[in-house]
């Protein structure tokens, strides 16, 4: 029987119950598969249920304010991606008249929607024949056919496409995609994969050949870039101070507290001298380092060691001032999101 077949035929009878497969309606499956290219299934039905109730059509997500957006988003990180969900929410009422792109071309013009998120959208909802490669696709394209080619390589990258696009052309398309991602997810898994079992066992190479344990290759990574991160927590027992990051960064639009950073890591003594102590003066003040242990925040191409000083003072002078009792209004990043939910019940 032919791969796709096989594949097909699996996903039949071991498909996944998950609530946005009960659609075909763009807007659905585009929030879905944005935020399952963030999170896991289990976490990403949550988040999913979250903005499906709070944003029902595209005009409701067009018609919130990027920070409500942003807010629902918090803790699955990369918020680029929720800043694009607005924006092409707001793209297609405005300049679409509210009509969803239906082909495979026109999807990849909206913001935020790449090859991936495209051919999903296409394949899913108006079966075009649009093959998608994910990590999971990767894998079981890898190993079946035994193709040790980088999967992060642009050659590599190309080269899977194309595969995937040839054998998705006697396929459903909306069925295919989907029963090679989840047999990716639920059989031919990155450990402990369930060969003993598996319905593509008999044609695949890298499980003749004993190689399952060491396909898809990876080209090493790009060196990380360290940096320091030192917030300044001001704590007057009600009050504190948090501001919005602007400029073009990954948390553009979050809020957090004053941010030193610097180029290794730094005593309180070295930290007391940067001018942001020299142009706010804080009178009868007691300083803490909270964690002594940086917290590191990794992040694909840069390592934040963060540390958090508590700046415990009844006089805040030229700040704008936030009440503790309304921290939770703000869309701030996870890594201050985990200090919040600690620092709080201390
Ligand atoms: N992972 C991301 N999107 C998926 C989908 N539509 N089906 C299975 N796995 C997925």
């Amino acid at each position: 029987m032919e791969f796709y077949k096989i594949l097909e035929m699996w996903y039949l009878n071991n498909k996944r119950n998950l609530p946005w497969r009960n659609s075909s309606n763009p807007y659905f499956i585009w929030l879905s598969e944005i935020i399952l290219q963030q999170t896991r299934i289990q976490q990403g039905l949550d988040y999913y249920k979250v903005f499906t109730e709070h944003y029902p059509t595209v005009q409701d997500l067009a018609n919130a304010s990027e920070d409500e957006v942003l807010k629902d988003w918090q803790g699955l990180g990369y918020y680029s991606r929720a800043r694009n969900l607005h924006f092409s929410a707001q793209y297609i009422c405005n300049e679409l008249n509210g009509k969803f792109p239906t082909t495979y071309k026109e999807l990849l013009k909206l913001k935020g929607v790449g090859d991936y998120t495209a051919s999903a959208i296409a394949s899913i909802c108006f079966n075009e024949k649009t093959a998608v490669v994910d990590g999971n696709v990767y894998r079981v394209l890898s190993r079946y056919f035994n193709i040790d080619m980088p999967i992060n390589s642009p050659k590599g990258i190309k080269y899977f496409k194309e595969l995937a696009q040839e054998l998705i052309q006697n396929a459903h398309p909306k069925e295919y995609n989907q029963a090679i991602m989840d047999f990716g997810a639920m059989v031919c898994k990155p450990q402990n994969p369930t060969c003993e079992t598996c319905v593509l066992a008999d044609g695949c190479i890298a499980k003749a050949k004993n190689l399952i344990s060491s396909l898809p290759v990876k080209e090493k990574k790009l060196k990380v870039k360290n940096k320091f991160f030192n917030f300044i927590v001001i704590d007057n027992g009600d009050l504190t101070v948090i501001e919005k990051r602007t400029g073009n960064g990954i948390w553009k639009n979050l809020y957090q507290f004053p941010l030193i950073e610097t180029n290794k890591p730094v005593d309180e003594e070295t930290l007391l001298k940067h001018d942001f102590f020299k142009n706010h003066e804080f009178k009868n003040m007691d300083i803490a380092l909270y964690n002594p242990e940086p917290w590191i925040h990794k992040l694909t191409h840069q390592h934040l060691h963060t540390h958090f000083w508590i700046i415990n003072t009844k006089h805040i002078e030229n700040f704008e001032l936030t009440a503790w009792k309304n921290i939770d209004d703000f869309a701030v990043p996870k890594l201050i999101h985990n200090f919040l939910e600690e620092y709080k019940t201390k």
